[in-house]
């Protein structure tokens, strides 16, 4: 039955940037769906609130102290999973982080700062993962790209490069692991109510410009994730791989 093939008992999953939006929203949805998990971020009380929440579904969890922008770190993190867990069916590479500035004022210091996180540990994560992954030969890695894979916005130029690097790293490591039955695939919200876009929410007029472009004449709900992010984890979308899925109330059909 497909229903079965969608859920998660018995999967082992990390959701890195787990503490907050869409993070907490999508590691929840694997919860629901029967995941056990280990969550990380770099600030604890809020990764605890979170812990508590999937420990209420009856779920395993591991909540992990890590900033995936420090290599060792990032790799200390998934030799501990793997301690603990003893294999990784799912990781969601979802930690990201944004910097907003005009083109022209961009400093040095902001591009390698949104650099580190969203295209440098990104890409450590899912090789760090990949490997266990690789011998274990099956996966399901799950990047986290973006409307700004695609298209241009003002003030985020760093930003847009990560995720446009996300795109493309999504499909050359979904190219090379295909042998090793590991499905890469990448989600790309549109624009969703988070910390991170809250000064966009903020700004009537930038915000009433986004919503004017949005086809559902809504903002994305973090809960509105759940859905895709269980059926790329889950047998279910095992001929699945090296997609971009907007995630974005039509705006790129638009
Ligand atoms: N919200 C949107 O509309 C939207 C649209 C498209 C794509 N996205 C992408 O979706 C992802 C999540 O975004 P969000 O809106 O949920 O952002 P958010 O609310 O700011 O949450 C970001 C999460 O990442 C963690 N994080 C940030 N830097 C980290 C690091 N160096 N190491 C470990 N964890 C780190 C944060 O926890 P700590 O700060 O405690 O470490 C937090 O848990 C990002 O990749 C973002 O680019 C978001």
């Amino acid at each position: 039955m497909i229903i079965d093939k969608l859920r998660l008992d018995g999967k082992f999953g990390i959701v890195t940037g787990a503490s907050r939006g869409l993070g907490r929203s999508m590691a929840i949805g694997l919860a629901e769906a029967g995941a056990d998990l280990a969550i990380i971020s770099r600030g604890l009380p809020d990764l605890m609130e979170v812990a508590k929440e999937i420990e209420k579904i009856g779920r395993k969890v591991l909540p992990i102290n890590a900033d995936i922008s420090n290599l060792k770190q990032a790799n200390d993190m998934v030799d501990k999973v793997v301690t603990e867990f003893g294999k990784i069916d799912i990781l969601v590479n979802n930690a990201g982080t944004t910097i907003r500035m005009k083109v022209e004022d961009f400093t040095e210091e902001a591009w390698d700062k949104v650099m580190a996180v969203n295209l440098k540990g990104a890409f450590f994560c899912a090789q760090a993962v990949g490997k266990v992954m690789i011998k274990q030969m099956s996966g399901k890695i799950i990047n986290t790209a973006s409307l700004l894979s695609a298209i241009g916005v003002p003030n985020a130029v760093a930003y847009a490069a990560t995720k446009g690097g996300i795109a493309q790293i999504t499909k050359c490591m979904a190219v090379e692991w295909a042998k090793y039955n590991i499905n890469v695939n990448a989600i790309a919200p549109g624009y969703f109510r988070t910390p991170l876009t809250k000064p966009l929410q903020d700004d009537p007029i930038r915000s009433s410009q986004i919503l004017s472009r949005i086809p559902m004449q809504r903002w994305g709900d973090p809960d509105d994730l759940k859905g895709i992010v269980v059926f790329l984890a889950s047998e279910a979308s095992n001929y699945v791989t090296g997609q971009i899925i907007f995630v974005d109330g039509g705006w790129m059909a638009g």
